[in-house]
């Protein structure tokens, strides 16, 4: 879940209703949000970039936290998943889930060996075949370089790691002054492709607006930003251009099923530990 979404408690009521288990967060959630899920028994589990993140969310009584390094996909701070790791779970009590970068069981060892309980992957798990995203989409992620993602806050005003794509570059590229006509057309011509109403976007803005510091050009962007991702990654119009990844796309190259994928970290972990003499 986004903690920024205007109708976020609405989604909390839903996985209360559907008695999910586990909610994860791509920012930290409010204190509130955190409490509903609590009371009703769901395990939370936010995604933090830094240490004084986890110390916060900690003090509001999260289950785990995901530590996710700046290599990861999507939203992402700025400290390098190897030095996030040690750094949290030496901090706080509750298990540290570590992510960014990770797509086998070298990495896997490497994170217990950082002090972290498991793992989280995204973009691996976005390239296999049981993942719903259309061929013509995973193809993109799989030539791109390790180079070929940028970190940008052009897309909603938070830094995003996306894949550099043609509007990305020519969002980074806008100067002040440009920027908001540019993104504000970008926004009304773009409701076509996303099929988004003006007061649906007009909604979504102004909540983002009140959550975050945006200028009006972020804001404009912003609120498209949500409906640009699904038509890029769900209906497979790339030139929408909104592609979040992580790093490790630029060293992923096949797609196996989640089920081939799983045995192949296990053996490889146990493979490691067996070289590491553990
Ligand atoms: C396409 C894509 C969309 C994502 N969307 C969300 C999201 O909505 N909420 C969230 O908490 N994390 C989101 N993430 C982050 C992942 O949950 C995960 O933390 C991240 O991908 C880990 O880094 P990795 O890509 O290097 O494995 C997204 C990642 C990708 C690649």
């Amino acid at each position: 879940m986004r903690a920024d979404q205007s109708d976020v408690m609405k989604r909390v009521q839903l996985l209360i209703r559907e008695k999910i288990t586990v909610a994860s967060f791509a920012q930290a959630p409010g204190e509130r949000v955190i409490k509903t899920l609590k009371d009703a028994g769901i395990l939370t589990m936010p995604t933090i970039g830094a240490r004084r993140h986890a110390e916060k969310v900690q003090a509001w009584g999260v289950d785990a936290v995901i530590a996710q390094g700046q290599e990861g996909g999507g939203h992402t701070g700025q400290i390098p998943t190897s030095i996030l790791i040690a750094d949290v779970s030496a901090a706080v009590d509750i298990p540290v889930v570590g992510a960014g970068g990770f797509r086998d069981g070298r990495g896997l060892v490497a994170a217990l060996a950082l002090g972290g309980e498991g793992i989280a992957m995204g973009t691996r798990f976005l390239l296999t075949q049981d993942s719903q995203v259309p061929d013509h989409v995973k193809q993109v992620y799989l030539d791109t370089k390790a180079n070929g993602t940028i970190v940008t806050k052009a897309v909603d005003g938070h830094p995003q790691r996306v894949i550099r794509t043609f509007l990305i570059d020519q969002l980074e590229k806008a100067n002040p002054l440009t920027r908001f006509p540019r993104a504000a057309l970008n926004a009304l011509s773009l409701m076509k492709v996303t099929g988004t109403s003006l007061p649906e976007l007009l909604e979504e803005g102004m909540a983002m607006k009140q959550n975050q510091e945006l200028t009006w050009a972020q804001l404009a962007m912003a609120a498209n930003a949500p409906m640009l991702t699904k038509a890029s990654m769900v209906d497979g119009r790339v030139e929408a251009g909104i592609l979040p990844t992580g790093q490790i796309a630029g060293v992923i190259e096949e797609i196996p099923t989640v089920a081939e994928l799983l045995q192949r970290i296990i053996a490889e972990a146990e493979e490691t530990l067996e070289r590491l003499g553990a």
